[in-house]
């Protein structure tokens, strides 16, 4: 590998990371920021998994932010394969240049003999990860990585511990510095063992109330501190039943703008009815919640003692 990480470090200490992920809006826990130190320090990849919504593909976008660096994203999918990850050859390119050759009058056994370079090369994500001449490495992130298929994954295996790529034609392309990995699974299946062991792993659970609190008045400083509250207690009751898909943070933070976006200044059931559908997606969550009592849910929300002004959790 060329490169390395002679630079100046990218994050000083596990406070750093704190501080400027919470700069850019992102509440990281000690144990997050301590992998995420981790991760970048020792160059090892960072594997995070957990439930929709918890905020990991933000934090490879955060990170990029706070490292100043270039995001390459490489969106996982069934049936993703090496070409779409990594390189194709530009055809349109190739051909214009055979046409430009045989205009010049190049020597017919000589003509087309520069057509299998990096230059006709179109970079998909992760050569464009691998070859990126940034000041810093670029921060790439793998997201969804369990919705691609098995043998994709096994060639990830291989670009991540060696980080260099054999094209036939040209041969070894090494990477000019390892670039700061981050994958996502929602684990909609188990990733093999043997990818889980090149990295460091997360599992990011759903946030405390108090932290969801500061979290929603990070992304959303207009909410007053008792309606986030609310909303942050209504949503730990939720998580507490077994729905087909629980709400994340991204639900949270969407119905809070729409309670808002309506004037609701104070949970009531009439409001949670209107504004169900930014918390629950599924027409059989949503018949589950009216069995339980959406009524005696919203009035467990608002009983006393989830009080956040008393979290002793700045508000962000
Ligand atoms: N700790 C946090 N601090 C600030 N914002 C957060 C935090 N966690 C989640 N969010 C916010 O929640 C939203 C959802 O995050 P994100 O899209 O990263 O979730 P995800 O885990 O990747 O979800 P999915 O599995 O559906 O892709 C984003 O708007 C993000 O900013
Ligand atoms: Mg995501």
């Amino acid at each position: 590998m060329t490169g390395g990480r002679e630079e100046a470090p990218a994050f000083g200490s596990i406070g750093e990371i704190e501080q400027r992920f919470a700069a850019q809006g992102y509440i990281a826990d000690r144990m997050l920021a301590t992998t995420l130190f981790l991760s970048v320090s020792l160059g090892k990849p960072l594997f995070l998994e957990g439930e929709p919504g918890v905020g990991k593909t933000e934090i490879a976008k955060v990170m990029a932010r706070a490292l100043d660096t270039e995001l390459i994203r490489l969106q996982c999918y069934e049936g993703l394969d090496s070409n779409a990850a990594l390189y194709e050859w530009n055809y349109t390119r190739q051909l214009l240049e055979l046409r430009l050759q045989e205009a010049r009058g190049v020597d017919r056994a000589e003509i087309g003999d520069n057509l299998f370079s990096e230059a006709f090369l179109l970079q998909r994500p992760l050569l464009k990860a691998l070859r990126s001449e940034g000041r810093r490495p670029p921060v790439l992130l793998i997201d969804e990585v369990d919705r691609s298929d098995e043998e994709f994954e096994a060639f990830l295996l291989e670009v991540l511990s060696d980080f260099q790529i054999t094209i036939p034609e040209i041969g070894t392309l090494r990477a000019h510095h390892t670039p700061f990995v981050v994958l996502t699974s929602n684990r909609t299946r188990e990733v093999h063992d043997a990818l889980k062991r090149r990295c460091l792993y997360h599992w990011i659970d759903y946030p405390t109330f108090a932290r969801e609190v500061t979290i929603l008045r990070a992304r959303l400083p207009q909410v007053e501190l008792r309606l986030a509250g609310q909303v942050c207690r209504f949503m730990e009751l939720l998580r507490e039943h077994d729905f087909y898909k629980r709400p994340g943070i991204a639900e949270t933070i969407d119905w809070a703008r729409a309670l808002m976006a309506l004037g609701v200044a104070e949970l009531n059931a009439a409001a949670v009815d209107e504004t169900l559908g930014c918390i629950l997606k599924y027409r059989g969550d949503n018949e589950k919640l009216y069995q339980m009592g959406l009524t005696g849910l919203v009035e467990k929300a608002l009983m006393p003692g989830h009080d956040p002004s008393a979290t002793g959790q700045p508000a962000a």
